[in-house]
């Protein structure tokens, strides 16, 4: 059984991806163990939460400075025992003591095709808005191992989606979802829970 953690900061909709896929059977051989998110009021726990999964928030306000909410966000991952952490809309800069504990062991996935449109400042809606100010007429998302830098890791896959002539940021978002997000995470955790995706080991 493939133990996963899900780490979230928004409306969860990869996450409900990854819970729905799993009571399908089409993410064979895993327990969600416990999604933790950085913002208290974030739908995705509430979505958790509906479905008995064990849910935590991890707020950087209840810390004194960075390194404790480090620790707390280390020890809440710790804690859930999972052997996969999965960033699904994750915002927070993760403390390089876990990419190091966790080596090839965090997936995350973006919206855009790596090496396009990621990097520092490129989440949620901007990424859509850059890819649409280029003129881009091909975008995607990438689902990728997590390492120190920012959407920098080993690229796992990536699914390319058609950009539509008066397309509107919100519009745009919402098909690389579910035209390729929704589709991609649940696919390659289910490869991982079959072994053909191999993770950790590696240091
Ligand atoms: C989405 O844009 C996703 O691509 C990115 O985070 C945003 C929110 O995702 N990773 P979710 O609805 O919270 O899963």
């Amino acid at each position: 059984m493939l133990k996963i953690a899900v780490l979230v900061s928004g409306g969860g909709t990869n996450l409900q991806a990854i819970i729905d896929a799993v009571e399908k059977g089409k993410i064979r051989d895993t327990q969600i163990v416990k999604v933790i998110s950085n913002k208290a009021d974030a739908y995705a726990l509430q979505r958790a939460e509906k479905h008995g999964i064990p849910a935590q928030a991890v707020v950087r306000k209840d810390y004194p400075d960075k390194a404790a909410f480090h620790e707390a966000l280390l020890a809440a991952v710790d804690a859930a025992g999972a052997d996969l952490i999965v960033l699904a809309g994750f915002l927070v800069v993760l403390p390089p003591e876990m990419i190091r504990k966790y080596r090839r062991r965090i997936i995350n996935i973006h919206p855009s095709l790596i090496p396009s449109f990621c990097g520092d400042g490129f989440y949620g809606l901007r990424v859509h808005e850059a890819v649409l100010a280029r003129g881009v007429k091909v975008t995607g998302a990438t689902v990728h191992f997590v390492d120190e830098g920012t959407d920098t890791g080993p690229i796992i896959v990536q699914k390319a989606v058609e950009v539509k002539e008066g397309d509107t940021p919100e519009v745009l978002q919402r098909r690389v979802m579910e035209e390729a997000e929704w589709i991609l995470l649940p696919a390659v955790i289910d490869d991982i829970a079959a072994g053909k995706l191999k993770i950790g080991g590696e240091e």
